[in-house]
């Protein structure tokens, strides 16, 4: 079967009786930096705004892993180190490199706005609508994600989505990132459930990977026609938008 096509869902086991969202990517679109990226690095806004994802995320496995955590330091401060790499990496010509003082004085205006603009990062279009929805049908819904809090709270505030979830999860109190099962075990513990009773969404392949391996019933919203995972593992069901969690709910 061709893993970027929707697969037919078969009736889940049970309906999920509550559920959790991954933030950034799945709600927060982190690749809405783009334009800004452009506007500031011209010619490099996406290559600038995918090596910050991607150094971001490689970042909390490094944290997550090495040294049983002792290098731990919240997605914040990832999100910064991450961006200074990213603008290193399109700032850096062949014999250029750059002196910490130097890089600062030249590029801080540029990291900051870009750290602000993370704070308000686009959601997608049909979110407020989904969890809306979600919400008049009485189903508990929040999010569960590596951001830490107050990250987490100025994305739902700038997004509108104030009031709406019941649950805003960060994996900062417990210094694990996601895909450690201690993160996922976060939602089980929040919510009084477990994980095969709740439905967690992500637009990241790895994280739906991981939360279906932890045990927790799975949407993969491929927003960007990508194959999944190639690891022998399935989520639960695979959409193209966050409106596909309504397949897992009686119509
Ligand atoms: C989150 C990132 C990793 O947990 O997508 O929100």
């Amino acid at each position: 079967m061709n893993s970027t096509h929707a697969s037919p869902l078969k009736h889940p086991a049970r309906w999920p009786r509550a559920v959790l969202f991954d933030a950034y990517g799945t709600l927060f679109d982190v690749y809405s930096v783009a334009q800004l990226a452009e506007e500031l690095f011209p010619g490099h806004g996406q290559a600038l705004s995918v090596a910050w994802r991607d150094k971001q995320i490689e970042y909390t496995r490094l944290v997550t892993t090495c040294n049983h955590g002792a290098h731990y330091q919240p997605f914040s401060a990832l999100t910064r180190a991450a961006l200074i790499f990213a603008i290193k990496k399109i700032a850096t010509t062949p014999g250029n490199t750059w002196a910490d003082a130097d890089f600062l004085l030249e590029f801080e205006p540029a990291i900051e706005l870009l750290l602000a603009q993370y704070q308000h990062l686009d959601a997608f279009p049909e979110n407020l609508e989904v969890l809306q929805q979600l919400k008049a049908a009485g189903i508990p819904i929040g999010i569960l994600s590596n951001g830490d809090a107050a990250m987490l709270q100025a994305a739902v505030h700038s997004a509108g989505f104030d009031g709406l979830l019941d649950h805003v999860i960060s994996v900062d109190p417990i210094r694990k990132f996601k895909t450690h099962p201690e993160a996922y075990a976060l939602g089980e513990q929040t919510l009084g459930l477990t994980a095969p009773e709740v439905l967690f969404v992500s637009s990241n392949a790895w994280d739906a990977l991981g939360a279906t391996w932890y045990g927790y019933q799975t949407l993969w919203v491929n927003r960007y026609q990508l194959p999944f995972e190639e690891l022998g593992t399935q989520p639960t069901h695979i959409g193209y938008s966050l409106r596909d969690v309504h397949h897992f709910f009686p119509s």
